[in-house]
């Protein structure tokens, strides 16, 4: 499978996710590019070390509709089967999810349905849930929905804080995101062919 990874940010699920193809956890695949929108990403980087293409398309002054344009034809440059959005801090267009229809994948810090957006470890931490936990989902245009892959429960304790839940959540999220994808690679004919049809 030849993955297309976009990033804003610190892109620690980015390099989860390239050090398991690279160790063959996610087989027969490749990273062939790692996009930002934002030129000072820190997951870049993180890229670059490990060999990986990276291209900015900056998202700064654009309207989405062009944005989005140009990143699709970076994407379709290089082939790329499968978009997976790892930290990507804008909301793709119906165009961008059409050029890629059931192939782009997104990583979520809550169990979705519940607290989509931003700061959603805080929103659960605040909310005063017990459980919340993590989800990789196929993305359509809105934010943080579409059908779910995979879920992982993490536990709040007593004396975590928003922080501490957080970093839980993201460890928990760098194993959920290499297996959710382990699954597509492993079940692309499933996946790719029938459930991608479907809509949330
Ligand atoms: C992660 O918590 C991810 O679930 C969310 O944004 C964060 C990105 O972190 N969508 P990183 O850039 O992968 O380290």
């Amino acid at each position: 499978m030849r993955i297309g990874i976009l990033i804003s940010g610190r892109g620690s699920n980015m390099t989860a996710l390239v050090d398991a193809v690279k160790t063959g956890v996610i087989p027969d695949s490749e990273v062939v590019v790692v996009m930002s929108d934002q030129p000072m990403a820190a997951g870049l980087e993180k890229a670059r070390e490990r060999g990986v293409e990276t291209v900015i398309v900056e998202r700064r002054g654009r309207k989405r509709a062009e944005h989005d344009a140009e990143i699709v034809k970076e994407l379709k440059k290089r082939d790329v089967e499968l978009v997976c959005l790892a930290g990507y801090m804008r909301l793709l267009s119906a165009e961008f999810v059409n050029a890629f229809e059931g192939r782009i994948v997104n990583i979520h810090p809550s169990l979705l349905p519940d607290f989509p957006g931003l700061d959603a470890q805080r929103q659960a931490f605040d909310a005063g849930v017990k459980v919340t936990g993590c989800t990789v989902h196929f993305v359509d245009e809105m934010l943080d929905h579409g059908p779910v892959i995979l879920q992982k429960e993490v536990e709040i304790f007593d004396h975590d804080t928003a922080d501490s839940l957080a970093a839980r959540i993201l460890e928990q999220e760098h194993k959920l995101y290499v297996d959710a994808v382990r699954k597509l690679v492993e079940n692309k004919d499933k996946f790719f062919m029938a459930e991608l049809r479907q809509t949330a």
